[in-house]
């Protein structure tokens, strides 16, 4: 077992050069912050950008920076001043970010920034590409660097590639406003599992892929090409020991071992016994919310004037971005509210807002934690908030009050805080309230169903599931590898069928010998296809069966004249050696009357559905609308017609977006063994895509040769990925003798 890459953007530590030294200060932020703990503890390797660009970094300093990062297991990717612009300034956080958190208003669209953006991921797959090797596991952070995944695939196809997003993804209604979305959607896709906090940005995710790229989505798990994709949500945790551990060694300081900031903070709270401190810590960002914290908290103060002298509230802010213009707009619009609401309300003792834009050292950050009594937290959209369950951490004696938007990931782990809307500030008012007077055995007993939970899943299981689950991926993939009808397995075959006496072949057409269309009768033959079945149909002892769901007609129009050996309607009529068809199968029609009316209130109600009329049977097919729509409409016919079908001799077929009335017991696995028992047949292959084939597959006996075209869950013995593989081993069997 190989070791762990780690790669994001930006490293544990960020350097910074005064002359010939060099700092590393730890970087704020969830990501790093988080990642950290489990950095630390394993053989991982990190990738990433060091924060200073090549313009910044002196001649001859390049070792000694190396050398820096190589303290924190890190190694970094060079990176201009153009690259930095493009890509982090530009693509990154004036595209993606305000994006993913719907602020389309702020979202700029780019041609430059994202070309910046491709080359940028290029270099930081060709560093992943430098720095490991096949056996190694890759996992890449977060939206600056969502093409890297496709990028290492290309270069390193059995690698193992997990990527996890630290925003959310949001809805496809948003998403498809990006002018680059498939290309950002295929780059994920070349990792094996792709991770996110909650269970809404994963459904998000998925609805994209099938809307967008038309990809086969089978629950959580993609198909693409010859590779099954995992997508899963894992609520990011934070490293709770090391917060409760700082926050019980802080509870034991003395007063002259105390910082000069725990020092001031115990003067106001010793000034008046009703005095109460609320938190709130964030970078300076508009998906923070800061600016309704500020509004909110006047408007509590006005609403509940008897708090006023008694209520402060801290803001941190960490100075984030900064040369993004709408972070600078944002800085001067809370620099000003602060200064208006402290101009409005302050009185000779009393500040109402201590706002701090800075970083702090961990140990001020526990002070701020431990000593206040409520946390607010009211970011109108965060992938996580990673604050709110720090300070639940580092409540030693389990009171403290919680008020976290519902917006933030981590509100559907935290429900026993008061969840507000940032949007609402009569809630945000009234929770200030509600936490101000909560009795302190109702904190204690909302703390400790938090507290255990956050020190079970914490950072480290976080990590390690997600980790685990990329393994059994790859196991899983290389079983399914097993099965695939490798080059190797394809001679074997070729060699059976070349040495047999008497060879019976079933084809089935759609998705198998052509592709889909969205008009069915559109799908028809190509010149080529008709060349390879004429080769084999016309060898010596082979008999060969075009199998298909389709409708008699259309099979006399397309092969008739061709003299193929047909079964259609699923196995209700037969032609052979050009014969006209006739029925295989004693069925009836007469039912058609009670269940086309039914078909035909689906197809009013979804558009883009529509009736497929054969002889004995009725198909509505979907594969035109909405995928979720589909489906859903899809659950609610099989319902519907099920009941109805009670006391009919009849069956619901569930095909490739398509659903299917028709006899029960005609299915292609019965007129296959019919076809089996005519011969003395010592090679029988067959081949298909959907559902309705797996009859034959089950059906057929064990020496038979089925091959499922698609990765899907099957019967059959052999997987091909795709109809141009089939085609491909068709040449073989036309070449054979
Ligand atoms: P985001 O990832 O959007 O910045 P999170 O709340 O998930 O938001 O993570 C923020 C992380 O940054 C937390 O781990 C927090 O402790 C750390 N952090 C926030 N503010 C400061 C600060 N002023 N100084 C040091 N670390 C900070
Ligand atoms: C969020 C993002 C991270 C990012 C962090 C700090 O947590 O998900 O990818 O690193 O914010 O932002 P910055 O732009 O300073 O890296």
């Amino acid at each position: 077992m190989g070791k762990t890459v780690i790669i994001s953007n930006r490293l544990p530590v960020q350097l910074q050069i005064d002359g010939d030294t060099i700092t590393a200060i730890p970087s704020v932020g969830g990501l790093a912050t988080g990642m950290k703990s489990v950095h630390s503890g394993g053989d991982s390797l990190w990738i990433g950008w060091s924060g200073l660009t090549d313009e910044e970094i002196p001649e001859g300093l390049a070792p000694k920076i190396d050398q820096a990062l190589k303290k924190h297991g890190s190694s970094k990717v060079n990176l201009t001043e153009a690259d930095v612009d493009g890509f982090y300034y530009g693509f990154s956080n004036r595209t993606i970010w305000p994006l993913f958190h719907y602020f389309l208003e702020y979202t700029e669209f780019e041609l430059e920034s994202w070309n910046t953006y491709v080359a940028v991921n290029q270099k930081f797959a060709d560093a992943i590409l430098e720095k490991s090797e096949d056996d190694d596991t890759i996992w890449v952070h977060d939206y600056q660097l969502m093409l890297v995944p496709q990028m290492v695939r290309q270069q390193r196809p059995n690698i193992s590639i997990g990527f996890f997003l630290h925003i959310p993804f949001p809805s496809f209604e948003i998403f498809r406003t990006l002018p680059w979305r498939e290309k950002i959607l295929e780059g994920l896709l070349g990792s094996d599992l792709i991770g996110f906090h909650t269970y809404n940005y994963e459904r998000h995710f998925l609805s994209s892929v099938r809307r967008l790229l038309g990809l086969e989505v089978s629950f959580n798990e993609i198909y693409k090409d010859d590779r099954v994709i995992k997508v899963d949500s894992f609520p990011m945790g934070i490293d709770y020991k090391k917060f409760s551990d700082a926050a019980k060694e802080h509870d034991e300081k003395k007063e002259n071992q105390q910082s000069e900031l725990q020092q001031r903070l115990n003067t106001h709270k010793e000034s008046d016994p009703d005095a109460k401190f609320i938190l709130s810590i964030d970078r300076l960002d508009y998906t923070k919310g800061i600016a309704k914290r500020l509004n909110g908290f006047e408007y509590f103060l006005n609403k509940y004037p008897q708090y006023k002298e008694k209520v402060r509230l801290i803001i941190l802010a960490v100075p984030s971005r900064s040369n993004v213009p709408q972070y600078q707009l944002l800085k001067k619009e809370v620099d000003e509210l602060v200064g208006r609401i402290n101009g409005e309300l302050s009185t000779v003792s009393w500040t109402p807002i201590w706002y701090f834009y800075r970083s702090m050292p961990f140990d001020n950050l526990i002070d701020l934690y431990t000593s206040s009594d409520i946390a607010l937290l009211t970011p109108i959209r965060d992938g996580m908030n990673l604050v709110a369950k720090e300070y639940i951490a580092t409540r030693t004696d389990r009171t403290g009050v919680l008020i976290l938007s519902e917006m933030a990931g981590s509100a559907n782990e935290m429900n026993e805080s008061l969840l507000i809307n940032p949007n609402n500030f009569e809630q945000i008012a009234d929770s200030l309230y509600e936490a101000i007077n909560m009795p302190v055995e109702e904190q204690k007993s909302r703390n400790r169903f938090l507290q255990k939970r956050l020190e079970r899943y914490n950072v480290e299981k976080w990590a390690n599931d997600f980790m685990r689950s990329l393994i059994d991926q790859k196991e899983r993939i290389h079983t399914k590898v097993s099965r695939k009808l490798t080059a190797s397995v394809q001679n074997r075959v070729v060699d059976q069928y070349t040495k047999a006496k008497k060879r019976l072949l079933f084809l089935d057409y759609d998705g198998t010998l052509a592709g889909f269309h969205n008009d069915p009768q559109k799908a028809m033959p190509d010149e080529k296809l008709y060349q390879l079945l004429d080769a084999i149909s016309t060898q010596k002892n082979t008999d060969l069966y075009l199998i298909s769901g389709r409708d008699k007609d259309t099979f006399t129009k397309w092969f008739l004249h061709k003299k193929y050996n047909m079964i259609v309607e699923h196995g209700v009529w037969i032609s052979k050696d050009g014969e006209e068809f006739r029925l295989l199968e004693n069925v009836k029609n007469d039912w058609m009357e009670k269940i086309r009316p039914v078909l035909e209130s689906f197809v009013d109600r979804s558009p883009g559905t529509f009736i497929e009329e054969k002889n004995y049977s009725l198909a509505w097919h979907y594969r035109n609308t909405d995928p979720d729509f589909g489906n859903k409409r899809a659950t609610e016919l099989t319902t519907v017609l099920t009941s109805l079908i009670a006391n009919d001799d009849l069956t619901v077929l569930s095909g490739n977006k398509v659903l299917e009335i028709k006899s029960s017991g005609v299915n292609k696995g019965r007129a296959a063994m019919r076809m089996l028992t005519e011969d003395e047949y010592d090679f029988v292959f067959a081949i298909g895509d959907d559902w309705t084939d797996e009859f034959m597959f089950q059906e057929l006996p064990e020496s038979a040769v089925t091959v499922k075209v698609g990765l899907q869950k099957t019967h059959a013995k052999y997987y091909l990925e795709n109809t141009q593989k089939v085609r491909e081993l068709l040449e073989k069997f036309a070449g054979a003798e």
